[in-house]
């Protein structure tokens, strides 16, 4: 009996899991069980040993019933000891977060300019992307013959209409629809379509901003100040500008505005061919053809215009020296704009 105790405490000892436990308690207290069966031997003994016999088989039943309990309840601590570890929650974990995107670069450029020129009292003025002939070409000076609205550049849609080469057009039909009033202050953005292949830096479709400023007494000084303020504004404080005689049909005169390099802050540097300077932006006193197809009186007022490419201020701004990556729509690209 007493090695028969001593087995059912080490295999009780031994038992790693409750299902084990229960299997040695049906091996020893089960109906079948080893001590179950010694005490369906007691009749078969003599009378005076019963009583003594059927207490110590008692005893043994009750301690391996004790043992059988107290692993019981190790072993239901245990599991459950683990499974709240496992279960447990990392509260400082960073959660699930959604993608939820974010403005496209030039979205957010264009937002930034306009911004800066409502802070100078300009409006912004949406004009058309399919236009006349007359408009993207006559009105602004630009005589039939002109290189410009060479086949090679321009995407006609019929004899007469044409997708805008550029902004410009804007300009007059901003005028007309100001009906001579003063000031004219407005900047006109949007999409612009030229016969070009697509590379590196030339696209059949890209974006311009036009800015046009029309009153008495303005001049070139008005176009420098409002240029450099802008400048400032997007590329950011220490930006310098630099304007060069240039040539445009519909200012006179003329000048083609270049703006401190962003990348080496006009030092020089690969990006900017080592002067310092990057071109920008077309820019001139309004053509007095120009300001009176708008419905202005040259004599009596005077402008300035300037017009240049959104996608490349938005390049120049963030370093970005490939145009294609603004329209391919990689969101490897795209989400290095979340949060800017
Ligand atoms: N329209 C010109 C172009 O597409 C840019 C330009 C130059 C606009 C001078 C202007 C300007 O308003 O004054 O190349």
């Amino acid at each position: 009996m007493e090695k028969l105790g001593e087995r059912a405490l080490k295999e009780i000892e031994e038992a790693t899991s409750l299902a084990a436990l229960e299997e040695v308690r049906l091996k020893y207290l089960g109906k079948k069980g080893e001590v179950t069966g010694l005490l369906k031997t007691i009749g078969s003994l003599p009378k005076e040993e019963r009583p003594a016999f059927g207490a110590k088989v008692n005893a043994l039943r009750e301690a391996i019933e004790g043992h059988l309990k107290e692993k019981t309840a190790f072993l239901e601590r245990k599991a459950l000891e683990e499974r709240v570890k496992r279960e447990t929650v990392d509260v400082t974990l960073p959660g699930n977060v959604p993608q939820v995107g974010s403005l496209h670069p030039l979205t957010k450029a264009l937002r930034e300019i306009v911004q800066i020129f409502y802070g100078m009292g300009f409006t912004v003025y949406e004009s058309r992307e399919a236009e006349t002939d007359e408009m993207n070409f006559v009105k602004l000076n630009l005589a039939p013959g002109h290189p410009s609205r060479d086949a090679q550049e321009t995407l006609y849609l019929t004899e007469t209409t044409l997708l805008r080469t550029h902004t410009s057009p804007g300009q007059i039909r901003g005028m007309l629809d100001m009906k001579g009033k003063l000031p004219v202050r407005f900047i006109v953005p949007g999409r612009v379509y030229r016969r070009d292949q697509m590379d590196a830096s030339h696209s059949p479709v890209f974006h311009q901003v036009e800015g046009l400023v029309i009153d008495r007494h303005i001049t070139f000084e008005h176009l420098k100040g409002c240029f450099l303020e802008f400048a400032r504004g997007f590329f950011g404080p220490e930006t310098k500008i630099r304007l060069r005689p240039s040539y445009f049909p519909f200012t006179e005169p003329s000048a083609e505005i270049d703006v401190s390099c962003t990348i080496c802050k006009g030092k020089g540097c690969p990006v900017c061919g080592r002067t310092g300077w990057l071109e920008l932006s077309g820019a001139g006193m309004v053509h007095p053809n120009v300001i009176r197809n708008g419905g202005y009186d040259p004599d009596e007022v005077t402008g300035f215009a300037f017009g240049f490419g959104l996608d490349r201020a938005a390049m120049l701004k963030w370093g970005i020296d490939d145009l294609r990556v603004l329209f391919e729509n990689d969101l490897r690209f795209l989400r290095q704009f979340e949060g800017i």
